[in-house]
Order: C-alpha cells, then sequence, then structure tokens
C-alpha cells in the first residue's frame, strides 16, 4: 500500500521533502509615497498598510533591512493631477524624489517603480484620452517612455509598466537604450487583467478612473490565451521578466506562461487579495497561516517573485523563527 502519511509523520520529515519555499529574497513589497511632511497615514481599506511622505521613510527602510525586505515597488501621489499627467515624468515629481531619497538612504534596497499615468491624469486613466476618452495607445507610448526614463535617471533599478498599452515595452527599451541604460531591466506586467481586485489600490493611490473602466486596455478575466499572446509579445519587445496580475485567481496563467516561456515569472498578490485576507485574520475568522499558504502557492504555481503586502509581515514571522 502506498501509505504517503510516512513522510508527513513530523515537523522534522515534513520540512525534508518540502518542495516549495517561500525566501525573503522572493518578496517586493509595494510602498506609496505621497507629497506632504510628517504623513504615515493608514489606508483604511488596506489595514497595517500606510502612505507615507519621504520624509517617513527611513522608519520604515529601517524595519525592511532588519526583516529581511530587500525589494520595493514604488507608486507615488502627485499633489496636482492634470490631463497629461505631467507630475508622472517631473524631474521633482514623487517617484523621482522618492527614488533619490531612499537610494540615498539604502543604496542597497532594490527598487522597481510603477510606469503609469493614471496616478497623475486628472481622468485617472492609464493613458491620455481623444476628445471622446478613449485613451490613445500611441500618443501614451511617448509618455510612458519618459516617464521611465524620468524614474531610471532619478535612480530606479527596474521599472514596471502597468498601464496595458501595446508597444510600451519596445518604446521604453528604445529609450533606456538610448539614453544610456541599457542595464536596467524592464518588469513588465503583460497579463493584467481588469480586476475588481484593485479596489483598495485605487482608494490608496487615488487612481480610480473618474469615468468608464480600463477593459479597453487590461484583459478579460475570461480569457487564459489571450495572456500567452500579450506575454510572447512583451518578451518579443525586450521585457526581462513578467508579471502576471492579479495573483490568487490567476494560478492556471502562471503555471501556463512559466511552461511556455523561459523568463522569469513574477505574481502581483493585489490589494484586495491583501484586504481580504487581512480583515479575515483581524476578524479572528481565519488564522494568520493562511498567509504562507497563500504565498507558498505563488512559488509551487512556479513564481519567482512576489509582489506583496504582505512582504513586511512575512519578513517578521521568518525572523522570529530564526
Ligand atoms: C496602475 C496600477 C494598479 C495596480 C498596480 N498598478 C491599479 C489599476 O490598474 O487600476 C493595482 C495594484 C493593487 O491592487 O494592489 N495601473
Ligand atoms: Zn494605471
Amino acid at each position: 500500500m502506498y501509505r504517503g502519511r510516512r513522510l508527513r509523520k513530523n515537523k522534522e520529515i515534513r520540512a525534508l521533502v518540502r518542495e516549495n519555499h517561500v525566501r525573503m529574497d522572493d518578496l517586493i513589497y509595494p510602498i506609496f509615497v505621497q507629497e506632504g511632511e510628517g504623513i504615515c497615514a493608514p489606508i483604511e481599506s488596506m489595514p497595517g498598510q500606510f502612505q507615507y511622505s519621504i520624509d517617513q521613510l527611513p522608519p520604515l527602510l529601517d524595519e525592511m533591512k532588519k526583516y529581511g525586505v530587500r525589494a520595493c515597488l514604488l507608486f507615488g501621489i502627485p499633489a496636482h493631477k492634470d490631463a497629461c499627467g505631467s507630475q508622472a515624468y517631473a524631474p521633482e515629481g514623487i517617484i523621482q524624489k522618492a527614488v533619490r531619497a531612499i537610494k540615498a538612504y539604502d543604496p542597497e534596497l532594490y527598487v522597481i517603480t510603477d510606469v503609469c499615468m493614471c496616478e497623475y491624469t486628472d481622468h485617472g486613466h492609464c493613458g491620455i484620452l481623444d476628445e471622446e476618452g478613449v485613451v490613445l495607445n500611441d500618443t501614451t507610448l511617448t509618455y510612458l517612455a519618459k516617464i521611465a526614463l524620468s524614474h531610471v535617471e532619478a535612480g530606479a533599478d527596474m521599472v514596471a509598466p502597468s498601464d496595458m498599452m501595446d508597444g510600451r515595452v519596445e518604446a521604453i527599451r528604445q529609450v533606456l537604450d538610448e539614453n544610456g541604460f541599457a542595464d536596467v531591466p524592464i518588469l513588465s506586467y503583460a497579463a493584467k487583467y481588469a480586476s475588481q481586485f484593485y479596489g483598495p489600490f485605487r482608494d490608496a493611490a487615488h487612481s480610480a478612473p473618474s469615468f468608464s473602466d480600463r477593459k479597453s486596455y487590461q484583459m478579460d478575466p475570461a480569457n487564459g490565451k489571450e495572456a500567452l499572446r500579450e506575454i510572447e509579445a512583451d518578451i518579443q519587445e525586450g521585457a526581462d521578466a513578467i508579471i502576471i496580475k492579479p495573483a490568487m485567481c490567476y494560478l492556471d496563467i502562471l503555471q501556463a506562461a512559466k511552461e511556455r516561456f523561459d523568463v522569469p515569472f513574477c505574481v502581483y498578490n493585489v490589494s484586495g487579495e491583501y484586504s481580504m485576507l487581512m480583515q479575515a485574520i483581524l476578524n479572528g475568522w481565519l488564522k494568520e497561516e493562511v498567509i504562507e499558504e497563500t504565498l507558498v502557492s505563488f512559488k509551487r504555481a512556479g513564481a519567482s517573485m512576489i509582489i506583496t503586502y504582505f512582504a513586511l509581515m512575512e519578513g517578521k514571522r521568518q525572523y522570529a523563527q530564526k
């Protein structure tokens, strides 16, 4: 008889046969940075997460270092929005200042920036609009390239375009190469779905569209094969690694993509996924162990990297176990 229970008998043997592990080296922590001073504002819909002004970052960066969080993904909340999102590429924009401040404080922290326009446009869409309110793909590419270049000039280690316009990886790769940044990688949100799980993020980043939705650029949750086409196109355009987003409902996409393409994959464990687990934990409905279970499921499905709001908590848990 097959007796699988022999290898589950105690925690020692379970550790010996464990197939997947979540290491702090795999995790990327998203940080919301906003203009102003003395701000460390709790985000109501994301318990345990905060919006920080730049001067309030050092204590967070100290904690991240102590608990082994070595990579972050930055989102900016500008003081001023306009039709073309000019604060997204301003040399003194919130992200450009934050990158410089973080790199000055801890040069070893790996800084990734989200390249998109929705936090910076007054209409909240991820690109430039025509008179009818349609997002103009090719016009937007010029802006995305400018934004990415300004982030890299400020010192970003890697850029992550999240807008879902066609051709943006090529446009960004070209502008980086022309400006002496051929060694800066692009982490492309290639398979990003039009998901309701971004709800809490849009509160946190003040980036909800003021009319309509993002379904004309983000993918239909019903589609799987389309994700493979998106990923193939982005790899051809020069993407170094690929993000699947959200994570929990889309692990089939990750597994299929991982079988097909030999590039590193990242999942984005998004705000709504974080909030529903965190609130259930806070209510006592779920035990905190659901976090480990969730994170290891991403590794099992094939992720090399995990963008997650749980990164710092997971660091504290692993630290306490040492
Ligand atoms: C910007 C962007 C979004 C997220 C990451 N970058 C929101 C959106 O597309 O509406 C979502 C992240 C999260 O929910 O945690 N385009
Ligand atoms: Zn956007």
